[in-house]
């Protein structure tokens, strides 16, 4: 279908996994990736055989590397992903200006164009998200990837023969996302404290909602992205479903077998999310997606996967 795919962010956590199934559905293609191993492992491209270019997108030399029409379909993913970050330059520089320059040396080319953008450019709005709401981001991250849809906007007036599509991922867990620390999801913080006997520390009263989305749905959209061409801009990607941090851990209690209760503490932030959820009517739509794993599904999956523990 392509002979050649480049994956950006190949060693993290959803690029990782979008590698293995595009190696899976795609054997004959050849695969590079691009990630300069800020966060991502190599422990993730273990059963994965592609070229790494090991280089830094905000300084990469496109001409050096690729000739101009080479590369068909492009997954864009690398960015600095750690949400807490507040160094705006540093966010900006990274997620805007490292993506200004990829646009820049595609211009002009019927290259597709998938980009990861972020449930995080709704930020302040609370409920059911759909893509026609006006974005509010609450934190530098969020805003980057605002700047990245603004970008993308720009760049498929300039290319009205290329199409360009940002993909808002709200709270994706699942395997090869442990080299993400404290940025990794809460599915696995919780899991990993109940694991070592601890109490889950949740900011009082883990009433919160998130819209938690198993990877494979989100590799499975992303790929849908790229088949079905369609024209749309940004697609929300998640699994349609708010559950609370409660139910996080009383869906680990049934699969791990524990009793483990939370332990509350007041929210340290002057602003914190009550409710994300994507809305997917334009996702369904638009790529015949929807979700296969419930979060119950998902924690299941994720445990047998042996990346859990
Ligand atoms: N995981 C989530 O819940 C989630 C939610 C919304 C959006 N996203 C977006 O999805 C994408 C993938 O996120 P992830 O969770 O896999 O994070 P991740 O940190 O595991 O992956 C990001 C990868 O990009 C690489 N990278 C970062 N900056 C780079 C640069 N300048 N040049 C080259 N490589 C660079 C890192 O080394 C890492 O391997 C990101 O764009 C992120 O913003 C993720």
């Amino acid at each position: 279908m392509w002979k050649k795919i480049l994956v950006t962010g190949g060693a993290g956590f959803i690029g990782s996994n979008l590698v293995h199934e595009i190696q899976r559905m795609f054997p004959e293609c050849d695969l590079i990736v691009i990630d300069d191993f800020s966060s991502g492992s190599f422990k993730n491209m273990l059963a994965s055989h592609c070229d790494v270019i090991a280089e830094d997108l905000y300084s990469f030399q496109w001409e050096y590397y690729f000739s101009k029409n080479e590369i068909p379909l492009v997954f864009h993913l690398a960015s600095l992903t750690d949400t807490t970050v507040v160094d705006e330059r540093r966010q900006m520089q990274n997620n805007v200006e490292a993506f200004r320059k990829l646009l820049r040396f595609f211009s002009g080319t019927p290259t597709r164009i998938i980009y990861a953008s972020s449930a995080a450019v709704y930020g302040k709005a609370s409920g059911r998200n759909r893509i026609q709401d006006q974005p509010h981001p609450a934190n530098p991250y969020g805003f980057s990837k605002l700047q990245m849809e603004h970008l993308a906007a720009a760049y498929s007036k300039e290319n009205p023969q290329a199409r360009i599509t940002g993909l808002r991922y709200f709270n994706v867990y699942g395997p090869r996302e442990a080299h993400k620390g404290k940025s990794s999801s809460m599915i696995l913080q919780i899991a990993k404290q109940i694991k070592e006997g601890k109490a889950p520390r949740l900011f009082s009263f883990g009433e919160q909602k998130r819209d938690f989305v198993y990877v494979a749905d989100v590799v499975k959209a992303t790929i849908l992205t790229a088949i079905k061409d369609c024209p749309v801009a940004v697609l929300n990607v998640g699994s349609g479903c708010a559950k609370s941090f409660n139910d996080v851990i009383q869906i680990l209690n049934q699969i791990l077998k524990t009793e483990a209760k939370a332990e509350y503490f007041p929210c340290p932030y002057p602003f914190y999310q009550v409710h994300t959820e994507a809305d997917l009517e334009l996702t369904q739509y638009h790529l015949g997606y929807i979700p296969e794993y419930s979060l119950e599904r998902g924690i299941e999956a994720y445990f047998k996967s042996g990346w859990l523990f």
